[in-house]
């Protein structure tokens, strides 16, 4: 059995996908559309979008059920709504179940991905919505400055499933520039797993404790004393999940300047996320040692053994990039 797992993690050590794929914008406002083929690469982990007609994820429920009460207000008439990394649009699927035609025509959906083939099918899928406008961009979330200027504020913002595909290092720019782009009174929702029902290779599911300190850098270096977002802890039938929502509205003053100490913000935050990433790294060698002394005997041990070298390689990789 030592041996099986010896060569998988030699079969896995030395894969890097790099996915690259070309940018272009999709404007779906005016029925216009705009190319850019200036090619970049994205991401080293395989891009992976789930489209299911026939189910409602919990945490796509919870976003709209939001929305539903901010556009009940009759004194809304516009809602920017960005979604970044959109996917195939499983998150606007129900959307005419769960908000009036007069809500869904208040609604300037922006939906953003690094994947063309699934922004295609996002744009699809939306023609049904009934939105006030729909606007598709394809891009990485560490380079949002490339494709969306920060002028163009949103008054949501949400992030599912997608937080332990983002490279650890880019996480605070991601971060930021979401932040960034908030309006006066908006919020930005992000969601991930813990842990995958199935291990990926190469992604970091954080654990809502870390992402607890990594805020706490974050928000303490933008001058926030006060205001340091909560995330929660899910318990679902085949993970766990974190959740988090950032208001604009709630910052105070000197964290509403935070342009001026970009640079400050985002390397003392990477600085804590390396910190993490190297704890969880020393944890994870000590439990590969304590396998290699004992042997693997179950099933479940074999299982465990499986995710510990998905993480061993995840967080090596992710380090390197530091
Ligand atoms: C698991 S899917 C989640 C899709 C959708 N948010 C949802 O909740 O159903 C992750 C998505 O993140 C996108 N993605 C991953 N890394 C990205 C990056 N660096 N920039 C932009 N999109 C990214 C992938 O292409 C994929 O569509």
């Amino acid at each position: 059995m030592r041996k099986v797992l010896l060569c998988l993690f030699l079969v896995i050590f030395p894969i890097s996908t790099v996915f690259s794929a070309e940018r272009i914008l999709l404007d779906q406002s005016g029925g216009g559309s705009s190319e850019n083929s200036k090619r970049s690469d994205f991401s080293e982990i395989k891009p992976e979008a789930i489209l299911d007609e026939n189910r409602t994820l919990v945490q796509h429920q919870a976003i709209i059920t939001e929305i539903q009460g901010i556009l009940n207000d009759p004194k809304i008439s516009d809602f920017n709504w960005l979604d970044l990394a959109c996917g195939k649009g499983q998150i606007i699927l129900h959307v005419d179940m769960n908000l009036s035609e007069e809500m869904r025509k208040k609604v300037n959906f922006w939906g953003y991905d690094l994947c063309k083939e699934f922004l295609d099918v996002a744009d699809e899928k939306s023609k049904n919505t009934g939105f006030k406008s729909r606007h598709f961009l394809l891009g990485d979330l560490a380079k949002l400055d490339d494709v969306l200027p920060a002028s163009r504020t949103f008054d949501f913002i949400t992030l599912t499933n997608t937080v332990h595909e983002i490279s650890p290092r880019d996480l605070p720019i991601v971060l930021f520039d979401s932040i960034l782009r908030l309006s006066e009174n908006g919020s930005l929702f992000i969601y991930d797993m813990e842990n995958l029902p199935s291990p990926e290779l190469g992604s970091v599911p954080w654990r809502n404790y870390e992402i607890k300190e990594i805020l706490k850098e974050f928000f303490t270096t933008m001058g926030s004393t006060d205001y340091c977002p909560f995330p929660g802890q899910w318990l679902h039938k085949t993970c766990t999940a974190w959740n988090v929502q950032i208001k604009k509205g709630y910052f105070p003053k000197e964290a509403r300047e935070m342009v001026k100490i970009k640079g400050k913000i985002i390397e003392r935050t990477q600085n804590k996320i390396l910190e993490l990433l190297k704890r969880r790294l020393t944890v994870c060698n000590r439990e590969l040692e304590k396998t290699r002394d004992h042997g693997i005997e179950t099933e479940k041990e074999y299982n465990e053994v499986q995710a510990l070298l998905f993480e061993f390689w995840a967080l090596n990789n992710a380090i390197k990039k530091f």
